[in-house]
C-alpha cells in the first residue's frame, strides 16, 4: 500500500540502469543527448547501432521524467484526432499522421523483438466512448476521419468499462507496456554498444565553437558534434516555450474488490479525459486510471487527486488506491508534435516536444526521426513534424489562448502575495507565497520545521511560482518549469535554480 506517495507503479521495484562512463570524456562525441527518458535513449541506442559514439547526459536517472510518469498506453489515434488533424492539414497529412503512428508501434515491437525485452508489451483493443449526444457526434467524425487515415476501427457493442455510453468504437491492435523496463532495456543496449550515459547531471549550459557543441554538465564539460535536448522543450527562452503549453495529468493504480479489471484499454471522451487500462506487477492486478489534466500551475493538484479517486469509486469497487502519481506533457499549437533541427539555435541542434499524450509513440518517433537527421537518411516525416513548419493557423485560436494566459500570470501573480503573520501559521510541508519584510517569498516549512524561503520569480522568464501541494514542489504556470523545495530545477525550461532568501 503506498497511499499519500506520488511514486508511479512503474518506478516501484525497477532496477536502475547501471551506466559505464567511458574512460576518455574529453573526445569529441558524435551527438550528445540531453535527457535519458523514451526519447532521448531511442536517439541514443539508434545513432549508437548506425556507429556513432553517443553521451546521453540525465538530471536524474534513466525514464525519471514523463516516462516513469506516462500510463503506457500505445496507441495510432491520438489526442489531436484525426477529424481536427484532417481540418487542419488535409487528408494526406491525416494519413501520414496515421501511418507515422503505426511505424512508431512497430519500431518499438522491433525493439522489444529484437533484443528480447521483458516489458509486458501486450497488443490490446482500444475502446473509445461517448456518454452525450454532442460526444457522439464527434465519435461518428473520428470514427470516419480514423478510417480515412487507414486506421482498423470498428463500432462496438462494448466499452471496455462500467461507465454507461452511448456508442463506442473500438480500434484494433493497439498497445500497452512497461515503460520503464522497456527504456531500461533500451539503455543497456545503448550501453552495451558502447553508449556513454551520465545520470544525476544537470546541463547547465552549452556553447557552439568550430562546428562543435560544448555542453556545461556538472562540474565538467563535454564536446559533441550534434546535440539533441530530449527535455520536452528546450532550455532557455526559445519560441517552442510560447508553442506548446505544460499541463498535467493524474494517474492512479487501483487495487479492486472483485475480478473487474478491464481487458482493452478505453477512453472517454470529457474534457480531460478519462482513461483506463489493467496491468499486472509481480502477480497483482492494478486498475490504471488516470485524467483530471490541467496546466501546470493552474489548479489544485490535490483537488485532481481528489476527483480522480471519486471518479474510481463511482465505478468500480476499489480495495486500495497503491500508488497515485502525475506527470508532464505539453500541447502544442497546432496539435502535432515538433521534431527535429531546433530553429535559430547553432548548427545542429535537435528538440523533440509537443507530444500531447501520446508520449510513448512520439518519443519514439522522435528517435527515429532525429537519427535520421543527424545520419543523413532520408525520412518521410522530418518535414511533416519539423519545428520550423508555417502552421500556425491551426491551432491559432488555441495558441492566443494560451499565450494570453501566460502573459496575465506575468504580471498577475506578481501582486498576489499573502501576508504572513509569522512562519509560526505555517503547517509543516506547506508552502504558501508571502510577503517578507516588502519581499515577496516562496516559504516552505518542511515536516521536521525547518522554513525555507526562495525567491519566487522563476529564472526562466519571470512569472511566479505556484506550490504543489499534491508533489511538495513549486510549479511556473508559465512555461511548466518546476523547483523543489530547496528551489532546484526538477523540469525545465528554466536552467537555473530559484534563489535563497535569508531569512
Ligand atoms: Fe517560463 Fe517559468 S517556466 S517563466
Amino acid at each position: 500500500m503506498k497511499m499519500e506517495t506520488t511514486e508511479s507503479l512503474w518506478r516501484s521495484g525497477t532496477p536502475p540502469v547501471m551506466a559505464d562512463i567511458p574512460e576518455s570524456l574529453s573526445r569529441v562525441f558524435d551527438t550528445i543527448i540531453v535527457g535519458a527518458g523514451i526519447t532521448g535513449i531511442t536517439t541514443a541506442l539508434l545513432l549508437q547501432k548506425a556507429g556513432q559514439q553517443c553521451l546521453v547526459i540525465d538530471a536524474e536517472t534513466v525514464g525519471s521524467g514523463t516516462t516513469g510518469g506516462t500510463s503506457a498506453h500505445l496507441n495510432t489515434f491520438f489526442d489531436a484526432t484525426y477529424p481536427e488533424i484532417e481540418s487542419d492539414f488535409g487528408k494526406d497529412t491525416a494519413k501520414q499522421v496515421a501511418d507515422s503512428g503505426k511505424e512508431a508501434l512497430s519500431l518499438i515491437k522491433e525493439f522489444i523483438d529484437q533484443y528480447h525485452i521483458d516489458c509486458d508489451f501486450e497488443y490490446k483493443g482500444a475502446y473509445l466512448f461517448s456518454e452525450t449526444e454532442k460526444e457522439t457526434k464527434q465519435l461518428i467524425e473520428i470514427l470516419e476521419a480514423s478510417r480515412n487515415a487507414g486506421i482498423e476501427v470498428v463500432e462496438y457493442q462494448d466499452n471496455g468499462v462500467p461507465v454507461p455510453f452511448q456508442i463506442a468504437i473500438h480500434f484494433i491492435d493497439q498497445g500497452q507496456f512497461h515503460p520503464l523496463k522497456y527504456v531500461a532495456a533500451l539503455a543497456d543496449e545503448f550501453v552495451n554498444l558502447g553508449g556513454a550515459l551520465l545520470e544525476n547531471t544537470f546541463v547547465n549550459n552549452s556553447s557552439y565553437e568550430n562546428d562543435v557543441h560544448t555542453v556545461e554538465a556538472g562540474q565538467s564539460s563535454f564536446k559533441g558534434i550534434n546535440l539533441v535536448y530530449a527535455t520536452h522543450v528546450p532550455p532557455g527562452i526559445t519560441p517552442f516555450s510560447f508553442r506548446c503549453a505544460p499541463y498535467r495529468s493524474y494517474v492512479l493504480a487501483v487495487k479492486l474488490k472483485n475480478d473487474a479489471y478491464p481487458t482493452g484499454l478505453a477512453y472517454d471522451m470529457q474534457e480531460p479525459y478519462h482513461y483506463f487500462r489493467t496491468h499486472e506487477i509481480r502477480g497483482q492486478k492494478y486498475l490504471i486510471i488516470g485524467g483530471e489534466d490541467h496546466k501546470t500551475g493552474h489548479e489544485d493538484p490535490v483537488q485532481a487527486f481528489k476527483n480522480l479517486e471519486a471518479y474510481a469509486h463511482k465505478y468500480y469497487r476499489v480495495e486500495s488506491v497503491d500508488y497515485k502519481w502525475s506527470s508532464q506533457y505539453y500541447i502544442p499549437v497546432d496539435g502535432l508534435p515538433y521534431i527535429g533541427e531546433l530553429p535559430g539555435a547553432a548548427d545542429k541542434t535537435y528538440m523533440a516536444t509537443g507530444f500531447n499524450g501520446n508520449g510513448m509513440m512520439f518519443g519514439t518517433l522522435s528517435g527515429k526521426i532525429i537519427s535520421d537527421l543527424i545520419l543523413g537518411v532520408e525520412n518521410q516525416n522530418a518535414e511533416l513534424y519539423s519545428p520550423s513548419r508555417m502552421k500556425p493557423i491551426a491551432g491559432f485560436s488555441e495558441f492566443v489562448k494560451e499565450n494570453a494566459d501566460v502573459a496575465w500570470h506575468f504580471v498577475a501573480d506578481r501582486f498576489s502575495a499573502e501576508e504572513l503573520e509569522s512562519f509560526a501559521d505555517l503547517q509543516p510541508e506547506q508552502g504558501v507565497l508571502a510577503e517578507i519584510n516588502g519581499t515577496k517569498a516562496a516559504v516552505y516549512k518542511d515536516a521536521g520545521g525547518t522554513v525555507t524561503a526562495l525567491n519566487p520569480t522563476c529564472t526562466h522568464a519571470g512569472c511566479t511560482v505556484v506550490f504543489n501541494d499534491a508533489e511538495k514542489s513549486w510549479d511556473c504556470p508559465c512555461h511548466g518549469g518546476r523547483f523543489d523545495t530547496s528551489g532546484k530545477v526538477i523540469t525545465g525550461p528554466p536552467r537555473a535554480d530559484l534563489l535563497k532568501i535569508s531569512l
